[in-house]
């Protein structure tokens, strides 16, 4: 049972998500404890076990997160994503703990013509998705008590992300190009967070699709940012295709997210409601 006493270490706590996850903890009055690199690395078997130990409950945000440099170092992506995570699933076997693991909607290949539920088949098409992928095989693999929680499209305050990017853009230039044919949903770290500490009471087991509610488009997802700020920008719709990048990504990210609504028994904010939020704070 999880209690206020129960401990959580969150790998990976000082990213984007973890950051945000370690705050919504704290707010929910769970006994958090935070490890991430320099002092601890995923890699490493011995630290994985001095994390584990320390806690009742292992919340993974810690990941090789860099999709385009993942193309030339997909090695230490594997590593990381993937062996790091299959043995992480074989020390909370052994000492019988329960782990939350997260992931990503990469893992599919975006040709599906309707949002992804999570029986949907995997076809990762970059080695960032594949590495991520591999992860999840090996925590099944390893038969540890866990869950998988896949996200989408995050931003957040403590990370790089296209909000940021476009905000950025929108103070340097007077064009900004931005792709229109892919699609999904803008979902904040701190929905996620939220989320987690919803579920964390639960501990259920199995794979779980989770992003704000609405699909829009990059370019949409843009223009509300652009109109929200108010400058004079001038915005335009362009194609995956036009831009060069190192790494193919989905077109379509659209989850279904019936599965985690119904685990919690309620509504998911629609994405334009947080994403007000965090501008207005920005
Ligand atoms: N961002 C997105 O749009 C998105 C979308 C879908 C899923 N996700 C997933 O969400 C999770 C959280 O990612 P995020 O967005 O919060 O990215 P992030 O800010 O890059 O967070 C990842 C954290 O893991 C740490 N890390 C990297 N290598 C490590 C290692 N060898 N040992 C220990 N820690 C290590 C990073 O440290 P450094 O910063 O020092 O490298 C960072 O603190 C990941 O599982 C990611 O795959 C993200």
């Amino acid at each position: 049972m999880v209690t206020k006493d129960t401990r959580i270490a969150i790998l990976g706590g000082t990213g984007m998500l973890g950051s945000d996850l370690v705050d919504s903890c704290k707010q929910h009055f769970f006994d958090v404890i935070v490890f991430d690199l320099p002092e601890f690395d995923i890699r490493n078997s011995q630290q994985l076990k001095q994390a584990v130990s320390a806690a009742d409950i292992i919340v993974n945000c810690a990941a090789y997160t860099d999709v385009d440099g993942a193309e030339t170092e997909a090695e230490m992506a594997y590593q990381v994503n993937a062996e790091a995570v299959g043995r992480l699933g074989a020390i909370v076997q052994d000492s019988d703990k329960w782990l939350l693991h997260i992931s990503t909607d990469f893992v599919f290949d975006g040709r599906l013509d309707a949002p992804y539920v999570e029986t949907d088949l995997p076809n990762p098409i970059n080695e960032y998705g594949k590495s991520k992928l591999a992860g999840e095989q090996l925590l099944v693999e390893s038969g540890c008590r866990h869950c998988i929680i896949r996200i989408e499209w995050t931003y957040g305050v403590h990370g790089d992300n296209f909000v940021k990017k476009i905000i950025q853009r929108a103070k340097t230039a007077e064009t900004v190009k931005v792709i229109d044919d892919q699609i999904g949903s803008p979902t904040a770290t701190t929905e996620v967070a939220d989320i987690i500490c919803k579920i964390l009471p639960k501990t259920p087991t199995g794979i779980f699709h989770f992003a704000n509610a609405g699909y829009v488009s990059r370019y949409e997802m843009a223009k509300f940012i652009i109109d929200k700020l108010s400058t004079n920008v001038n915005l335009l719709p362009c194609k995956t295709g036009d831009f060069v990048s190192a790494a193919e990504r989905p077109l379509n990210s659209r989850f279904d997210c019936s599965k985690i609504k119904d685990l919690l028994d309620e509504q998911i904010e629609p994405w334009w409601v947080p994403l007000e939020h965090f501008l207005r704070k920005l």
